[in-house]
């Protein structure tokens, strides 16, 4: 991957653009993989009793909206998110208030929300404290943040015969380190320090696993139209279609153990301090 000298402004403002051009790829080939994890965070927040304000923070095309919604039915959900592509598929789907911002800086008031989720969003920050310090700034005294980070993973073998292809052909992709933070949060010590920095309590982490077994077709479609798919842009047509027919040549007789995909998510519950029940 070329690395380029980038501000982190500047990566954050490239990364909102790659979410963009592949928010629909995103939404119907990866978010069915991760979501069910999500919504299991979900399950963990006090949700039920709440009736005000819930916030998803770095909402992506709102896929835990629903679940948000079906466990906080008389509460107001806000979403924002720094994707414009993002945004306006969630807009299609969902009617509660979306907003375009950064997560680093919420123009938000103080203490206004009860619940907060942050959904593999804190590895995507140049600054994840920053972050949870805003949670924290707009949470309720006593309210409830949840989070997912991505810890280990293991790529199917069929994406290590792209990864192989495409370095074959001279593709190049331009790499965001500042944004592509995952030791930031890939450990429970890890994340209980970026809580406990942020004035979080009662802190719980957790972990668990994915095992996803793809489709070869529906692997492909993700590889064409997200993965893969700056790295194939930067190749000329004619490259690119001899990369895509030379992958489809090595892949035609792999079995389904070359798409099996499985990865290793932390997941944590937190709360703001309440001076009135003493828990701080
Ligand atoms: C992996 S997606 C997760 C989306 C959603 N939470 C979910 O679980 O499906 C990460 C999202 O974080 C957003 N994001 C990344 N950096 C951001 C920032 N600095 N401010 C706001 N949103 C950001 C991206 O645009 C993207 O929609």
């Amino acid at each position: 991957m070329k690395q380029v000298d980038l501000t982190a402004d500047k990566q954050m403002a490239m990364l909102a653009d790659r979410y963009s051009q592949r928010a629909d790829a995103y939404d119907g080939l990866w978010s069915p993989i991760i979501r069910p994890v999500g919504e299991r965070l979900i399950a963990h927040l006090p949700l039920s009793s709440t009736t005000k304000y819930v916030i998803d923070i770095g909402t992506g095309a709102g896929a835990l909206l629903p679940a948000i919604e079906r466990s906080a039915p008389s509460a107001v959900i806000v979403g924002v998110d720094r994707s414009q592509g993002m945004l306006r598929l969630a807009k299609k789907k969902h009617s509660t208030p979306l907003a375009l911002m950064d997560v680093q800086k919420l123009a938000l008031p103080a203490n206004r929300f009860e619940v907060a989720v942050v959904a593999f969003v804190l590895f995507h920050l140049p600054f994840p404290e920053r972050c949870l310090a805003e949670v924290n700034r707009v949470l309720q005294p006593g309210g409830a943040v949840g989070t997912v980070t991505w810890g280990s993973e293991n790529e199917p073998l069929a994406s290590a015969t792209w990864d192989e292809e495409l370095q074959e052909a001279g593709a190049q992709v331009i790499g965001l380190p500042a944004v592509d933070n995952r030791t930031c949060c890939d450990s429970s010590q890890k994340m209980t320090t970026l809580l406990e920095q942020a004035d979080f309590v009662t802190i719980k982490v957790w972990t668990e696993s994915i095992e996803h077994r793809w489709r070869s077709e529906d692997h492909f479609d993700y590889q064409v139209r997200m993965n893969s798919r700056l790295r194939l842009q930067s190749l000329d047509v004619e490259d690119r279609e001899a990369c895509l027919r030379r992958v489809r040549d090595r892949l035609s007789d792999a079995d389904d153990e070359h798409y099996v995909y499985r990865g290793e998510v932390f997941m944590a519950t937190a709360f703001k301090a309440d001076p009135r029940v003493g828990n701080q």
